[in-house]
């Protein structure tokens, strides 16, 4: 296994597209294009299964430095109310371009740290949206928190919104790895905000945990999945450590990359930790993810109806995912579109009437059908061959896919891919096989995180 690690640990997409956005067309995608493939997606999934929002809000209090996330530092709340006005400024232009009111399937609140507002602006939020739209049959409403800014108010108002599921970023209990990533947060506190959510009636709680932070060792990690266990998240996110200070500069530089597990043993870490939840009960979902049987994330995998975007896994796939706020992506499945990165260009644009997007791409056939592939192999760990692909294409790939064969990986039969359980930590190597647009534009410097 050992081998097996050094020999496919390499930079390597996360998927949660396709097209990766370092490949999306260098062209971009002109605003028309863009209007027209959300409208197109639209009317074909608005009535039968819905839309889905995430809202990028992304200010937080103080900085964390392992954090690869978009995110503005600030002690000023006096920021909330304007935000919170342009974005409902952004979904009012996606509202006019519509003609029947959008159904909404699902609202994620991203960050950044949602619960840095206050309840009056997020409710002020969702209710501006819901002004210009109704809710889809099993709505559901989720959001991220972080420990020691989640308070007990915030949490009845989402609740009250109707909010039922929410995670809390935890990362790690070990106060040395705490000190080292600039985010101290006790037990006791998360123990608070977890109970509390309970008692209020959430019915899925998440917890984010990383491995392969600085200064991380099998005694501290098997402390920290002690703590989260007696907390019974229902689902839990144990996501690998992205080491990208080359796009996130000082904010990652608050340790040395000397401080930092070795791959053995942030792979040994990954594995300690899915051996400790199996045994309390937990299920492996597609990659980086656990939930309790009982959890919507295990029956969705059960039944196949798994979707990965750039929310990560969700149980309610829809073709049109509308991202509102600065830095935010849309997926309106034919095309992508991302938001002006920073708060200055989001505002100017949102104040001239303008859609902020800044980027995008438009999905050739071809990339319709490699995504497909490619989205098969992250949520069901196989995939059929009869989604069109040319026969040259076909063979390339599973000429590409021979030494993951002779590893003992995946096993390919006439006609599908299976992913062995041996092979689900390549998840990411395997998907790469399927990659045009990576293999034919082999980057020249570093752009993504190791693949273990
Ligand atoms: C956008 S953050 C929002 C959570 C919230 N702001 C908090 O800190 O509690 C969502 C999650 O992304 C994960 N994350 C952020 N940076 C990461 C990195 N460099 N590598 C792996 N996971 C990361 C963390 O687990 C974090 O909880
Ligand atoms: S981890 Fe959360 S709180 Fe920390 S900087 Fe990133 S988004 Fe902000």
């Amino acid at each position: 296994m050992k081998n097996l690690i050094q020999k496919y640990n390499i930079p390597g997409p996360r998927y949660t597209s396709y097209p990766t956005v370092p490949f999306w067309d260098k062209k971009g995608i002109s605003l028309d294009h863009w209007k027209q493939s959300v409208v197109k997606s639209f009317n074909e999934s608005n009535d039968s299964e819905g839309i889905s929002l995430y809202i990028h809000l992304p200010y937080c209090e103080s900085l964390c430095t392992f954090c690869a996330c978009h995110k503005r530092i600030t002690k000023r709340h006096s920021v909330e109310e304007p935000y919170i006005t342009l974005v409902l400024k952004e979904w009012n232009l996606y509202c006019d371009l519509l003609k029947d009111k959008p159904r909404i399937r699902e609202i994620h609140l991203g960050g950044g740290t949602p619960t840095f507002f206050s309840s009056d602006n997020l409710k002020m939020l969702i209710d501006g949206i819901f002004k210009r739209a109704e809710k889809f049959k099993d709505f559901e409403f989720s959001y991220e928190g972080h420990p020691n800014h989640t308070s007990e108010e915030q949490l009845q108002t989402l609740y009250d919104l109707g909010s039922r599921r929410n995670s809390f970023g935890i990362q790690d209990y070990d106060p040395v790895v705490q000190k080292a990533i600039h985010r101290v947060q006790s037990f006791e506190q998360v123990k608070k905000v977890n109970d509390l959510s309970r008692k209020i009636g959430y019915t899925s709680i998440s917890h984010d945990l990383i491995f392969g932070l600085p200064f991380q060792t099998e005694e501290s990690i098997r402390n920290t999945i002690k703590n989260t266990i007696a907390l019974k998240p229902d689902r839990i996110a144990y996501y690998s450590y992205a080491h990208v200070p080359w796009i996130k500069g000082v904010g990652q530089r608050g340790f040395d990359d000397n401080d930092l597990p070795k791959e053995n043993e942030k792979r040994h870490l990954y594995e300690l930790g899915k051996q400790l939840f199996f045994d309390a009960g937990y299920i492996e979902i597609g990659m980086d993810h656990f939930a309790l049987p009982s959890d919507s994330l295990y029956k969705a995998m059960k039944n196949k109806k798994l979707h990965r975007n750039f929310m990560g896994y969700t149980a309610g796939k829809t073709q049109l995912m509308i991202g509102l706020g600065m830095s935010s992506i849309s997926d309106s499945w034919y095309a992508f579109a991302q938001n002006e990165k920073t708060i200055e260009a989001y505002t100017e644009k949102i104040n001239q009437g303008i859609l902020p997007v800044f980027k995008g791409h438009l999905l050739t056939d071809q990339d319709l059908n490699l995504r497909k592939h490619i989205l098969n192999l992250m949520c069901n760990l196989e995939t059929n061959w009869d989604v069109g692909l040319t026969e040259k294409i076909k063979n390339d790939i599973v000429n590409r896919l021979q030494e993951m064969i002779h590893d003992g990986l995946i096993e390919i039969t006439n006609d599908k891919i299976i992913v062995k359980e041996e092979g689900r930590m390549f998840i990411r190597n395997i998907c790469m096989a399927f990659d045009l647009k990576l293999i034919e534009n082999k980057p020249e410097t570093r752009i993504f995180s190791m693949t273990i």
